[in-house]
């Protein structure tokens, strides 16, 4: 409120002033009242709408070994089943004494699992078993509501369920485990790639294979050719890719990057490599090499993970945006040529044509 004081006027328009003045606080006084009387009387609901709903905060732990789609399947699947999803890494020892050594060190085992875009918060050193101690932590501490596992069996060296407490406690819930896809599958995987090495060593390694393979026959590991060694066959559903895509184009003054490469084996190397990508840009797209192309490039026992798990692990990683699933090897020429072209069976070309047009696109020459 402003308030202008005159000293030459006389009492009457001094009068008329304090009248102004007054019937300004007045208004503003009930302005306040009618505001304190509306909020306080708001009906139940109407405020019940108005205060932030608590998010519902999930657990999930594990080993998280050579990280895998399956796991990223996992994560997804559990985040799924609340607001937010604060992932355990079991530490190095409590792995080695419950199921051997790991492969891969909790250090990178944390940046894998970090990297995976359901993934709110991050644990180290988990323990392998729900302990009491634990739940405890977990419910005061992390505030979570449910602890989240596969449903395969969980079993302690002891014969007794790594989840029972949580279970009594009514505060587990259970995911799909996704098949054809374990750590110790892709060891056996890697273990056949060495088989055609030195004759003396070629008994120890098919022993290796056949504890690795889980009794696949040597037709089926070789997907029948008797030179290769990928033994899956997994092929993605379009629902299983829809749930690992994010849905999203690049907006229109989007820098798009792009990076391609074999992506086998999805490593902490690989997921250095797109967060530097991504940072260069606002959109990252990953071309994916098919399985022909990197046996090409690589050697015939590469690669060990197929096109579409290769897929599935990229598209899981929180820097990427989109995959093209079986990007040729010779990207800027070739793609920018026929990005112009209006070929309508070429859909992925297509849609990188509506992408570059009129945006910045970058390769980097970066081989990963
Ligand atoms: N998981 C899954 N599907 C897979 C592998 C693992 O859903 N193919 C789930 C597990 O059920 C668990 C989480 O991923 O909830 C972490 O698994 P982890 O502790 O790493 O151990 P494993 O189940 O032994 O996984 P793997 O056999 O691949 O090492």
């Amino acid at each position: 409120m402003i308030m202008v004081f005159d000293l030459g006027h006389s009492s009457d328009s001094i009068q008329s002033s304090k009248l102004l003045a007054t019937c300004l606080i007045g208004g503003v006084v009930l302005g306040v009242s009618v505001l304190g009387f509306y909020l306080a009387f708001q009906p139940p609901r109407q405020l019940s709408w108005r205060r932030k709903k608590k998010p519902i905060r999930v657990y999930m732990d594990g080993c998280f070994d050579m990280m895998h789609y399956g796991h990223c399947n996992a994560l997804r699947q559990a985040r799924a089943l609340g607001d937010q999803l604060v992932v355990g890494v079991v530490s190095d020892a409590e792995i080695t004494a419950n199921k051997g050594p790991p492969v891969t060190p909790l250090n990178e085992r944390m940046i894998m699992v970090s990297a995976v875009k359901w993934v709110d918060e991050v644990i180290p050193d988990a323990p392998y078993a729900i302990t009491e101690d634990f739940m405890k932590k977990l419910f005061d501490e992390y505030n979570i509501d449910y602890i989240i596992h596969g449903d395969d069996p969980c079993i302690l060296p002891d014969g007794t369920d790594a989840y029972a407490l949580a279970k009594k406690a009514g505060r587990y819930k259970q995911i799909k485990r996704t098949e054809g896809v374990s750590s110790t599958d892709i060891v056996g995987r890697m273990l056949l790639c060495v088989r055609e090495r030195s004759l003396s060593d070629s008994h120890n390694h098919s022993s290796l294979q056949r504890q690795f393979s889980h009794g696949h026959s040597q037709k089926f590991e070789d997907g029948g050719s008797g030179s290769g060694t990928r033994i899956s066959h997994f092929l993605p559903t379009s629902r299983r890719i829809v749930q690992f895509s994010n849905g999203k184009g690049p907006g229109p003054d989007a820098r798009i990057v792009y990076i391609d490469g074999a992506f086998d084996l999805f490593h902490a190397g690989h997921v250095e490599i797109l967060k530097l990508a991504r940072g260069l840009g606002d959109f990252l797209l990953v071309g994916i090499h098919t399985d022909q192309t990197v046996s090409a490039n690589r050697g015939a026992h590469r690669p060990i993970m197929n096109l579409h798990e290769r897929s599935l692990s990229v598209l899981a990683c929180r820097y990427v945006d989109e995959v093209i699933i079986g990007a040729p090897w010779e990207v800027s020429k070739d793609m920018v040529s026929l990005s112009s072209s209006q070929s309508s069976s070429a859909l992925i070309l297509n849609s990188i044509s509506y992408r570059m047009h009129g945006f910045f696109f970058l390769q980097l020459l970066i081989k990963v």
